[in-house]
């Protein structure tokens, strides 16, 4: 496992309904951390929601702008929870990025999760679009979940557990 990096802020990585979200904000709760979320502050960058962003101007475009975010968040110099959205490990100059402002800490989630979670309301994640929501989530599974355990300091698997529960592990293991 790496160390963690110079930052001293709790970053969340995984796929989308692993619960990023909402353990930030329990985190953030509980041990008294202001909380960042990496879509939110996108859609605040470019006033428009992220499906906007990849109708208008396609998914490179949205992965510029999650670069161009997260050196903006390094300049910020700041402690705090930061939930991740689930692409961005992807580019490798992000990988750095994100070592660079904390502990990177893995939410592990199954795909049987990852497709209750969501349901059938996936009209907000422009990844997911499609027929077979099944099949595109293994796929994307498959391929990222490497780079994600690659990526990470720490990892909790969330599967069957609750927010509270996971922030309480996240806190021990840091
Ligand atoms: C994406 C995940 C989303 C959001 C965008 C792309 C992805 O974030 O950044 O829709 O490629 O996995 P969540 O993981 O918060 O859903």
């Amino acid at each position: 496992q790496l160390e963690p990096g110079r930052g001293k802020s709790v970053v969340l990585i995984g796929f989308m309904g692993a619960g990023k979200t909402s353990v930030a904000d329990r985190y953030a709760a509980d041990y008294g951390l202001a909380v960042v979320d990496t879509d939110q502050r996108i859609e605040e960058m470019a006033g428009m929601p992220i499906k906007d962003i990849f109708a208008s101007q396609g998914e490179e475009a949205f992965r510029a702008l999650e670069t161009e975010m997260l050196r903006a968040l390094l300049k910020e110099n700041e402690t705090r929870v930061i939930s991740v959205g689930g692409g961005l490990p992807l580019r490798e100059e992000n990988r750095e990025l994100l070592k660079q402002l904390g502990t990177v800490v893995l939410l592990d989630v199954s795909v049987d999760t990852v497709l209750e979670r969501l349901g059938r309301d996936v009209s907000s994640r422009p990844m997911l679009r499609g027929d077979d929501v099944r099949a595109r989530v293994e796929e994307l599974m498959a391929f990222r979940r490497p780079v994600y355990r690659e990526t990470c300091h720490r990892m909790v698997d969330v599967n069957g557990r609750t927010v509270g529960e996971i922030a309480a592990e996240i806190h021990s293991i840091l």
